[in-house]
Order: C-alpha cells, then structure tokens, then sequence
C-alpha cells in the first residue's frame, strides 16, 4: 500500500508537481501526424496545460499556449501560415516559439511598432516521427526524442489508436507491469463474458522482473511452458517512463491531467513476404470509445478495452492506501521505487531514467524483442496461413485490441496483409 501522500507524489502531474517535473523531462505522443492533413489545428490538455499544437504551412509544428495573449480568444480556432499560427480574433500571430511574428492592425497604424516583439506565449517542443506527433514539455536542453528500433522496420503496416480513458495515468502505468492480469483479466474473463465456465487459461507458474536502461521487462512460466519460452528468456517491456511494449506495439499513457488519460496506441503488423517491398505513405489514425452505447457499461470484448475496465474500476485516482499488494506485484513495487529515487535524483540535478541524449545512441534504440526475427524477415503466406505467427498476431485478420477500427483502416490493412 502507499500512504496518501505517496500516492499523491507518484500520481500527480500538473505544473509545478515533483511528478510533473519528471514526466515533463520526456518526450510524449499527442496527436497523429495524418490528424494535420485534415485540420492543422488542435486543441490539446497536457499535464493540466491547455495547449494547441498545430502544423504551419511549413511542414513545422508548433505547440502553444491554448489562448491568445490579446484577448484571450481560443488559439485552436487560429489559422496556419507559412510561419507559424495566426489567431482568428484579430490576426495576431505566432511562431513555433510562441514569439508573436505579427500584430496587423498595431503595425498598419504604425509602421515602426515592435509592440509583437515584447509578447511571447507559452510555448513546447513538438515533434513528428513515427507517425506521431510528440510534445517535450521540460527544461532545456531538450533530450532526444527516442528513435524506438520498431520504427525503423521496413515492410510494416502500422495504426495509430488513441482513445480518451477517465482516471490517473498511473493507473494504467502500473498495468504495464502487471504479467498475471493477463491470465485473468484477458483470458479467463473472456471465457466467461462468452458464456463459457471453461476450461480456463494456463496458470502463471513464475514471474520475474528485470531493469534495463529504457524500463523493466517482465517475464513469465505459464503451465504447460518453461524456461526456454520467449515470455520468459525475453518477456515484455513496462517501457519508461509512461509506456507499454509488448513486442510488436506500443501503448502509451499520456496524462492529460491527473484524472483523464489518452491512451495512444501503435500497432506494427508487419506485411508476409509475397507483399514485400511495402511502403506505407501515411500512418492511420482512429479514435477507440470505452462505454458500450447499448448496456452502458465499458466495452469489454476487446484487449486494451478489458484494461481500461481495470484502470477505470480502481478510481478516478486509485485510493492506493487501501490496496492489499502480493507477489504478483513485485513490479509495481520496483517501478513505484525507480519513480521515487529518480525524484530525489532529480534534485541532485540527475536526468531520470531512460533519457536518450547521444545522438549516436539514438540512431535505431534496440529494445527486448522475443519477434525480432519475424517482425524484420517476415513470414511466408503458408506460415501465417497456418497460424504460425510466433505470438505476433500477424495471422489475425481482426484487430483485436480496441473497438471502433473504422471500415477504411480495417480494408488497409487486409489488403496490406493479403487476407
Ligand atoms: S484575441 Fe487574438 S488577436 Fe485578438
Ligand atoms: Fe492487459
């Protein structure tokens, strides 16, 4: 258990907060890059900051303080130019600094005014890569924004999900060290909202947690398999300092403020051989829902939308004082105890855990993959025909993780895979 005060230590993000200090030292996924084609600009909540990121007509991105500093009008209602953003109220505008660049009716009555130049609003780093878009919120010098081995494997179909879940991030961060729930909550839940008594999934036998540069992976015995199996000898990633990576996917969960989520998800699927050479000119992006319209109830047929019924049931911030921890928590415990001593270590001027800063470093970050093999040489149509995946779930023609995959993605990637 942790007493309230921890509790609020380790939850809260917003300005100003220990927590938020060490959350804002990372880079974080805020919108999808295809988002832009459609409207260039975004209203966003960060870490109970309202923002509004935006794409010039430059191809740069920017994100800015929500209101302008004129009259206050909403930012996310302005207008791209070449440079940076303008507000729709006056014509006000701004860079990706947030240095105002132009004040029309100042400068037409005064040819000579540098009024714009004493205005500057609050202004974040942003950043495209993966087919995300990416905020660093912290103090300069800015750390790498870390270029994930994954995202550099040719021949992928990749999805973008993200969806809008109410309660602490942390919830859902201490799911992404969670092997046993997998058992439970995903397989033998799903038996029984089937109707089914039975027979249910193998036991975990053994459990096992290891920290390496970028997280903790976890590692797991079920009945039936042993220490030569790829969940135990490689097992999966609770990803530093706000993700999960299994693999072959990427879920992070972003705060938007301490009681509201934005789970954002990144599929890889990557093409069978006789669809090589793949190219993808723009990543899909889909927004998922949680609650059922027809019961009312969360939706609970789907993976991530079974962990948001966990996340979700614990609180809107999970009174964690009253929790009864066990041996399946040893993770938990390890992630709460690196987030503490990296508070304090902070405090020595430390970097946190996990920040990338040598460019040399960062040109292609390995993580623990057990697929590595298949995700990179792919797999011949027999293979997958046959159902012999390697627990990548390439032989899956559904997308089992999240409701709502629209009809346009579903069809993509169908055709992308050869189904
Ligand atoms: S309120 Fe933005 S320009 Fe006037
Ligand atoms: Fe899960």
């Amino acid at each position: 258990m942790l007493e309230p005060d921890k509790n609020r230590l380790l939850t809260q993000v917003g300005p100003g907060t220990p927590m938020g200090d060490l959350m804002r030292r990372y880079w974080h996924p805020i919108a999808a890059m295809a988002e832009f084609d459609e409207t260039p600009v975004k209203a966003v909540r960060l870490m109970g900051e309202d923002l509004t990121v935006y794409r010039d007509l430059s191809g740069t991105y920017g994100l800015i303080d929500r209101h302008c500093p004129h009259r206050r009008a909403d930012l996310s209602y302005g207008f791209v130019e070449k440079c940076g953003l303008r507000c729709n109220y006056h014509g006000w505008a701004f860079d990706e600094t947030g240095q105002c660049i132009e004040q029309p009716f100042e400068q037409m009555v005064d040819a000579k005014s540098d009024y714009h130049s004493r205005i500057k609003i609050k202004a974040y780093k942003a950043q495209a890569q993966a087919g995300l878009v990416w905020a660093y919120m912290g103090p300069e010098p800015a750390p790498l924004l870390p270029n994930w081995e994954l995202f550099n494997y040719p021949n992928s179909f990749t999805q973008i999900v993200f969806c809008e879940v109410p309660c602490n991030w942390f919830q859902g961060q201490e799911n992404s060290i969670d092997p046993v729930h997998f058992e439970w909550m995903h397989d033998n839940w799903s038996v029984r909202l089937k109707g089914k008594t039975g027979p249910y999934a193998p036991a975990h036998t053994k459990i096992d947690f290891e920290e390496f540069e970028y997280g903790i992976q976890y590692k797991r015995i079920r009945q039936g398999s042993d220490e030569t199996s790829p969940l135990w000898t490689i097992g999966r990633v609770c990803l530093w300092p706000n993700a999960l990576f299994t693999g072959n996917h990427f879920e992070w969960r972003v705060p938007i403020d301490d009681e509201t989520t934005m789970s954002v998800a990144w599929f890889f699927s990557r093409v069978p051989q006789d669809r090589e050479p793949y190219v993808q000119t723009r990543i899909p992006y889909w927004y998922s829902w949680i609650k059922d319209p027809k019961t009312g109830r969360w939706v609970d047929n789907y993976i991530m939308n079974q962990d948001f019924v966990a996340w979700i049931g614990q609180g809107t911030v999970s009174d964690r004082w009253n929790e009864h921890l066990g041996r399946s928590d040893r993770g938990i415990i390890m992630m709460r105890k690196r987030f503490l001593a990296d508070l304090e270590a902070m405090q020595q001027g430390e970097d946190p855990k996990g920040i990338i800063r040598d460019p040399d470093a960062n040109k292609n970050v390995m993580l623990p993959i057990a697929a590595r093999k298949v995700l990179t040489e792919g797999l011949t149509r027999e293979d997958i025909s046959a159902g012999r995946d390697g627990m990548t779930g390439l032989s899956r023609p559904d997308f089992v993780w999240l409701v709502g995959q629209p009809d346009d993605v579903k069809r993509d990637y169908r055709e992308a895979m050869g189904f």
